[in-house]
């Protein structure tokens, strides 16, 4: 898919600041630090979402909207354990409100480090994305960090964790080289076009 404009539009904390406008909202969801807004600004050929070594740093819902044709949503990530009771509370308020919202045109993007593997909290989150009943790809980050071997297995180990069927393996993905974003951009594209 060609981008031809992608713009930040803005960012939400609360359910009531939620943007979107019906079209197709694809949303990047995984573990703080997972690499979320790398990997969207990847996709994108630009440097759009805010991107750091300390995790945690996105704390909103933050929305881009690409070629007036669909929403990326950077959501927070999950997992930050470095912020008080009441920030998490707020972060499972907000995430919660974003897919309580109904929207037939919503493709969940679920991160996974490859390097670290699937962690409780990444076995959590796919458990209740596939209890919403939410279209959805896994791909496994940072695959860069990995010997091809060791990603292989990897990926495997992740696919069983998240009890993923055999033809919805993880993709491999890295934010760094490249590696599988056409690939990935090509399944938003075939999701975009079954809707
Ligand atoms: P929060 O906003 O805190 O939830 O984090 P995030 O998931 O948006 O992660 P972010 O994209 O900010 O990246 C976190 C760290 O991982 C940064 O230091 C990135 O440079 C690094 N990183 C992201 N993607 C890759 C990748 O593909 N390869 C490597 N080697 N490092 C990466
Ligand atoms: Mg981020």
């Amino acid at each position: 898919m060609r981008i031809r404009s992608a713009e930040f539009v803005g960012a939400s904390a609360t359910a009531e600041g939620l943007l979107g406008d019906g079209r197709p909202e694809i949303a990047f969801a995984g573990r703080s630090n997972v690499g979320k807004s790398s990997l969207l600004n990847r996709l994108l050929g630009a440097k759009l979402a805010r991107t750091s070594s300390t995790p945690g740093r996105t704390q909103t819902i933050n929305w881009f909207r690409i070629d007036g044709k669909l929403w990326f949503v950077d959501l927070p990530g999950y997992g930050y354990a470095k912020v008080s009771r009441q920030a998490r509370e707020d972060w499972a308020r907000t995430v919660a409100s974003y897919f309580a919202r109904p929207h037939e045109a919503r493709l969940v993007v679920q991160l996974v480090d490859a390097k670290v593997g699937a962690t409780a909290l990444d076995v959590e989150a796919a458990e209740y994305f596939t209890a919403l009943g939410v279209a959805r790809v896994v791909v496994a980050t940072k695959a860069d960090k990995l010997k091809r071997g060791e990603q292989v297995r990897r990926i495997e180990e992740i696919r069983r964790a998240l009890g993923l069927a055999p033809e919805t393996a993880p993709l491999t993905v890295s934010a760094k080289t490249g590696e599988g974003i056409s690939e990935l951009w090509k399944r938003i594209a075939e999701f975009l076009a079954a809707g």
